[in-house]
């Protein structure tokens, strides 16, 4: 598998690796990635099942266009070794990503990187299956440069915001990043340094980063309002829970056609003022110059992923 920067990482939606029902109905949702959950969602008596389920619809499914990640159980359990084994030997291929939860140390992402080479070996060709890093605790996050430096096969953090919470022992009644009624014990948004933790230390390693799922999935607005506050951070993505989360994810963390309209007129009024020799120029009131022209061209990259 070529491993492919352009892949979008908007919505992920998580499914339980053990419901084969949501695995099949995975397949016609609109979501970026299928993340194929072995962790939280399975329980402890159906790992094995979970495990067994996700090799054979990964190996029967051809042709999907889907990019799959899976969710592997944290390495320090009894199932870590197992599942990426299982996963790596029947079906690398199909597997653009590996989430390794709960990461609090280097040595757990040397671990998996490793184990990666050693099939790698085994099968004699190379497996290009990529690394994200959950962070979901206070240590993860005190360590999250070193973590998000710790291998070439990373490709991105993403905040655990359940495991988070309990850690902290802040009160909360469900997943939210913000947008429930959290807002009204704390007006200010109290994640804002654990995701520009996150973020920073992402782009400081050339990684995306993945914000935590919402988990009242019938409420849409709050969705939006959580998803909203860190896709202007400058997160990629967002995980989602449930199919009905999927489109308003895709939409929030995709350019809008006004900034779309605003970066190609700052490109080109730039980069003719550039051919005279001047360094700034004025769009639509605006100023652009050498930065702003490189905001614009990372917002016209966004739109250039493949969709
Ligand atoms: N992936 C794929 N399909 C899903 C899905 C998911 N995450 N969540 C729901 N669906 C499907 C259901 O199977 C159902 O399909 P059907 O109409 O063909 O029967 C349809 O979407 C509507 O689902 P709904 O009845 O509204 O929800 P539910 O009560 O079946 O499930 C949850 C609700 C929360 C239990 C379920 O969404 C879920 O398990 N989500 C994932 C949890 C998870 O992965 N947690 C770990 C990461 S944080
Ligand atoms: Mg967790």
């Amino acid at each position: 598998m070529q491993r492919n920067n352009l892949v979008p990482r908007r919505s992920i939606l998580s499914v339980p690796g053990y419901r084969e029902n949501m695995l099949q109905k995975s397949l016609g949702l609109d979501a970026d990635i299928v993340m194929l959950d072995l962790e939280d969602s399975v329980p402890v008596d159906k790992k094995a099942e979970g495990r067994k389920k996700i090799v054979d619809f990964l190996k029967t499914t051809n042709n999907s266009g889907k990019t799959f990640s899976v969710r592997v159980n944290e390495i320090n359990s009894a199932f870590a070794l197992h599942d990426i084994l299982d996963l790596l030997e029947n079906c690398s291929d199909k597997i653009d990503s590996l989430i390794i939860p709960k990461v609090e140390d280097v040595s757990e992402i040397h671990f998996v990187d490793k184990l990666i080479n050693s099939v790698s070996l085994s099968k004699g060709e190379e497996i290009k299956t990529g690394i994200e890093v959950s962070i979901e605790s206070p240590k993860g996050l005190a360590k999250v440069n070193e973590l998000a430096a710790a291998s070439m096969r990373n490709i991105s953090l993403v905040f655990g915001i359940a495991d988070f919470s309990s850690a902290l022992q802040m009160r909360m009644f469900s997943l939210s990043g913000h947008g429930e009624n959290e807002k009204e014990d704390y007006p200010g948004h109290k994640w804002h340094y654990v995701l520009s933790s996150i973020l920073i230390a992402a782009r400081a390693n050339g990684l995306s980063a993945i914000d935590a799922p919402f988990g009242n999935f019938g409420d849409l607005d709050g969705l939006r309002e959580s998803a909203k506050l860190s896709a202007s951070l400058g997160f990629d993505g967002k995980w989602a829970i449930h199919p009905s989360q999927i489109s308003i994810i895709n939409e929030v963390f995709s350019p809008t056609q006004e900034q779309i309209n605003f970066a190609l007129q700052a490109k080109e009024y730039y980069e003719l003022a550039s051919k005279e020799g001047k360094g700034s120029v004025s769009v639509d009131g605006r100023m652009v110059d050498g930065a702003t022209y490189r905001l614009a061209l990372k917002t016209l990259e966004l739109v250039n992923k493949k969709r």
